[in-house]
Order: C-alpha cells, then sequence, then structure tokens
C-alpha cells in the first residue's frame, strides 16, 4: 500500500531514465519517444533519416524534454557502436531501450528474393540482436531497466510476406530468451504486437484494403502510433515491475480470433505479390 496517490502515479514516472528508441523519426517510434519524454525520460533518437530524426529532437527539445538524435542504421554493429557511445556522452547512462525499427514487405514465399529476405531478417531480428547484447551491460550498471522490442499481429499469428513474419516470431522468441538470461541484471524484456496501425508503412494501402481490414477488427478502426507509445511507456516504468517475458497485442482485438477465417476475405491482388 502506498503512502499517498502521488506514489501511485510515480510509478509510471521516467525521470532520470534514458531511453534508446530505434527508428524514431516517424511513424510508431516518433510517439514511443513523446510518450517516454512525457513520462521524464531522456531519449536517444536513432534512425536513418536523418532530417526527420533531427527535426523530432528539436520538436522535443522546444517543449521541455531532453532527447538528441543518432544516425544509426541497426543491422550495423558499427551504428550501434555509435548508438550507445552518444547516448552515454548525452546523458551518462542507458536504462530502457525500445527495439522499434523494422522494414515491411510484401512478397509470398514463391516469390521472395535473397537480398530482400536477409534486408528484413538484418533489421527487424538481427539489429534488435545486436542492441540487446550491446546495451544490456550498460542498463545493468546504471541500475537495471527494461527492454521493449516491437514484434507484430504477425508474430502472433501471420503476415502474408514470409520474411516480415519470421523476423516477427523470432523478435517474440527472443524476448523470451533476453528475459530470462537478463532478469538477474534487473532488466525486464518484452515484446509488444501492434495490429493495423496509421503510419507511413501502412500508406501502400488502397482504400479497399484500408476498409477490408478495418472492418475485420472488434473496434472497428486503425489503431494510432501513440496507443502503441502508451503500451511501450508502461512496460518501460516501474508500473510494469513484474512483466517480464511477456508478449502483449496492442491490436483492436485483431488477434482474438477473428483474423485466421476473415482475412481470405481481403479482395486478392491488393497486397502486391497476389
Ligand atoms: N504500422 C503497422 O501497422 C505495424 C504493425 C505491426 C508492427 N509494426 C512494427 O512497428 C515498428 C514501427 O513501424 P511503423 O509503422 O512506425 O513504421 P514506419 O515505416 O512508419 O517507421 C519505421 C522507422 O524505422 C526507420 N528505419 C528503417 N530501417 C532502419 C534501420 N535499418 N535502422 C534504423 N532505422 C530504420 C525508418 O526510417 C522509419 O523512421 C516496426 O518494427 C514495424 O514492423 C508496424
Amino acid at each position: 500500500m502506498p503512502d499517498g496517490f502521488a506514489d501511485l502515479a510515480q510509478r509510471q514516472r521516467l525521470d532520470e531514465r534514458v531511453a534508446v528508441i530505434t527508428g524514431a523519426a516517424q511513424g510508431m517510434g516518433s510517439e514511443h519517444a513523446w510518450c517516454l519524454a512525457a513520462r521524464g525520460a531522456a531519449v536517444v533518437l536513432v534512425d536513418i533519416n536523418d532530417a526527420d530524426g533531427e527535426q523530432l529532437a528539436t520538436d522535443l527539445r522546444e517543449r521541455g524534454a531532453q532527447a538528441s538524435y543518432v544516425h544509426g542504421d541497426v543491422s550495423e554493429v558499427d551504428s550501434w557502436q555509435q548508438i550507445r557511445t552518444a547516448s552515454l556522452e548525452a546523458f551518462g547512462a542507458v536504462h530502457i531501450l525500445v527495439n522499434n525499427a523494422g522494414l515491411l514487405s510484401h512478397r509470398r514465399i514463391r516469390n521472395t528474393r535473397r537480398e530482400g529476405w536477409e534486408r528484413l531478417l538484418a533489421v527487424n531480428l538481427k539489429g534488435p540482436a545486436i542492441g540487446m547484447q550491446l546495451l544490456a551491460p550498460d542498463i545493468r550498471d546504471a541500475g537495471g531497466g527494461a527492454i521493449i522490442n516491437v514484434s507484430s499481429a504477425a508474430g502472433l499469428d501471420h503476415h502474408p510476406d514470409p520474411a516480415y513474419t519470421a523476423s516477427k516470431w523470432g523478435l517474440r522468441g527472443l524476448t523470451k530468451t533476453a528475459a530470462q538470461e537478463l532478469g538477474p541484471w534487473g532488466i525486464r524484456v518484452n515484446s509488444v504486437h501492434p495490429g493495423y496501425i496509421d503510419t507511413p508503412m501502412n500508406d501502400f494501402a488502397s482504400d479497399e484494403l484500408r476498409a477490408a481490414k478495418t472492418a475485420l477488427l472488434p473496434v472497428g478502426r486503425a489503431g494510432q502510433a501513440w496507443e502503441v507509445g502508451e503500451l511501450v511507456a508502461f512496460l518501460a516504468s516501474d508500473a510494469a515491475a513484474f512483466i517480464t517475458g511477456a508478449e502483449i497485442a496492442v491490436d483492436g482485438g485483431w488477434t482474438s480470433g477473428v483474423q485466421a477465417t476473415e482475412a481470405r476475405r481481403v479482395p486478392a491482388g491488393s497486397v502486391s505479390g497476389d
């Protein structure tokens, strides 16, 4: 029982914590940054889109947050070394890692090409693995913290693209392994599984495909990026102190059972690769 209501709210605060967020220049990553910064965290924004990443850091600072931008390709070990150095130089520690950067492709098993497969797996799966390996000792040395891996509803069920599905199932499994190994270091590791979220990643979708997908959802609409950011911020905070190794859907009900049969109603030809 806490002393008062202020202590309850304090559990969700992230003051004096430093969060590294990959793929932060747009879409969900930028909303993770806003949600973490709103709770007091200093945020290190990582992306390959320097213009939007720098602009977001400026916007956050103008609103009183501590924020810096670092160019980094998460598939490269050298980039992660630079991300680590820049984070420690800017804020002196790392407590939170949000592995959010990701690529989507629109192939099928029959027409997947090796280069595309390897690039997607390198960004979506190898990247988070390198990031955890490199930053976990710093998080331990900072007194512990949290890692949030942004998988997908595709990591709970499927996506038509085989590389995307494999990468997101892989990240879900990697999360379990990391949770077990890093628990004794005071690091919690969880995966979040967004469903259909309004971000530039879905700009490819025709109005017809979008309507077909959202009609399947119990909530009847696409998700907003901030709705995932709120879950990420909760998992990063002490309010989630007993949650590790978990996989949490934030998908408007997509994986609650309707999709397996209903997805077949999505019109053929509306996804490239059909
Ligand atoms: N939008 C959705 O419906 C949805 C659903 C489920 C899961 N996801 C996952 O959520 C995460 C964020 O997706 P989003 O919708 O915001 O995507 P997005 O395409 O809008 O943004 C992705 C960001 O990652 C950056 N990025 C790409 N490759 C990178 C690399 N090698 N190194 C560093 N940064 C890189 C991009 O520049 C971009 O800023 C991804 O992992 C995605 O797979 C998205």
